[in-house]
C-alpha cells in the first residue's frame, strides 16, 4: 500500500525488502521513529506482520497530517476537494501562503500540505529559517492526487496505531522485548560537510548518528529486533553499527538517488539490524 505522501527518501520500494530483515511478524510493538510517509508501516500492516504501533517523526506538520488521514479522513477529503484543481498552477504561490499562515494541526492543514506536497516541485518538503514552507510550483502536466479511496485505506491501516511528534530518543527508549523498530534517519551524507561533522546547526549530524546507534543496541539488549537503514559507507558499517558490537548487515539494495542537483546515480543502502541480544552474549 502507497502511502499519500512523497517523502524524501520514501521507502515504498524497499519496503519488502526491509520486511524480510524482520524475519516474521512483530509479536509486540512496532516502532517506526523516523516515519517520514509512513511506506514501511503501511506496508507491514497491509500484510498484517504489525498490531500494536507507535509512529513518530520530528516533522510536527507531517505527523499532524498522518493524525488527520487516522482521524479525520472524510474531513480530510473534504478540503481537499476545496482546493485547486484544473486551475493549480495559477493558485500555487496562494494556497502555499495560506498554508505557512496556518493552524498547523486538523483536515484543512492536512489538506493544504498534501496539495503542495503534490504541486511543489518534486514532492520537497522544505522550511526557511523563519519555518516557512518554501518549495517553488513543480513542473507537471497536471495535478494529481491520490483517490479518496486510496485515503481510506490508508486511514484504515493507521487504525489504533499512536502517532506523535516526538524526536527518535524519547519514543525509542520505550521498545524492549518481542518489539520491533525500524528506523530511517536522514542519512549521513556521501561527501563530508561541514554540517553534517558539526560546525553548523545542523539537526542531523555526527552525534545524533552515534546516539540512534548507541540507542539502537540498548533496545536489541532489552530483546528488541531493530533495523536501521544508511547509506552504504565505511563510516556506517565500521563505526556506527559495527560487527563487533552485535549489529548485521543484511542486504545492500541499490536504489536510484539524486545524488546532487540534477545528477542522479546508483547510490548503495545498507540495511543494518540488530538484536535481540540474549543477557549472556550481552556480558
Ligand atoms: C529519510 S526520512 C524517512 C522516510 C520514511 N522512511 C518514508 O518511507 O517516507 C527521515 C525522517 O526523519 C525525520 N527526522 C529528522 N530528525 C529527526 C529526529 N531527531 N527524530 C525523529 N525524526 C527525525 C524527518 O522529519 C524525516 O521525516
Amino acid at each position: 500500500m502507497k502511502p499519500v505522501l512523497k517523502w524524501a527518501g520514501g521507502k515504498s520500494r524497499l519496503a519488502g525488502q526491509i520486511a524480510e530483515v524482520f524475519e516474521g511478524r512483530c509479536e509486540g510493538t512496532y516502532f517506526e521513529p523516523f516515519l517520514g510517509s509512513a511506506a514501511v508501516y503501511l506496508h507491514l500492516r497491509a500484510r498484517g506482520l504489525v498490531g500494536p504501533a507507535v509512529l513518530s517523526d520530528a516533522n510536527a506538520k507531517l505527523v499532524e497530517v498522518h493524525r488527520a488521514v487516522q482521524q479525520r479522513v472524510d474531513d480530510v477529503l473534504a478540503e481537499l476537494e476545496r482546493l485547486p484543481g484544473e486551475d493549480w498552477r495559477e493558485r500555487y504561490y496562494d494556497i502555499r501562503e495560506s498554508y505557512n499562515e496556518g493552524p498547523f494541526v486538523g483536515p484543512a492543514h492536512a489538506a493544504r500540505l498534501l496539495w503542495l506536497n503534490r504541486a511543489g516541485y518534486n514532492g520537497l518538503y522544505r522550511e526557511n529559517r523563519q519555518g516557512r514552507f518554501n518549495v517553488p510550483i513543480g513542473r507537471y502536466a497536471r495535478l494529481s492526487l491520490p483517490d479518496a479511496a486510496h485515503f481510506q485505506r490508508v486511514s484504515s491501516l493507521l487504525e489504533g496505531a499512536e502517532i506523535y511528534h516526538a524526536s527518535f530518543e524519547d519514543v525509542m527508549a520505550r521498545a524492549g522485548g518481542r518489539d520491533q523498530v525500524y528506523c530511517d534517519p536522514p542519512y549521513v551524507p556521501l561527501t563530508a560537510t561541514a554540517c553534517f561533522t558539526g560546525y553548523c546547526g545542523s539537526p542531523f549530524g555526527l552525534v545524533q548518528q552515534r546516539r540512534l546507534a548507541a540507542i539502537a543496541r540498548e533496545a536489541a539488549l532489552k530483546g528488541a529486533r531493530v533495523v536501521l537503514s544508511n547509506h552504504d559507507l565505511p563510516l556506517v558499517r565500521d563505526e556506527l553499527y559495527p560487527s563487533a558490537q552485535g549489529f548485521r548487515h543484511v542486504a545492500r539494495p541499490r536504489v536510484a538517488r539524486s545524488i546532487s542537483r540534477g545528477r542522479r546515480g546508483r547510490v548503495a543502502e545498507v540495511i543494518a539490524a540488530i538484536g535481540p541480544i540474549q543477557e549472556v552474549q550481552a556480558a
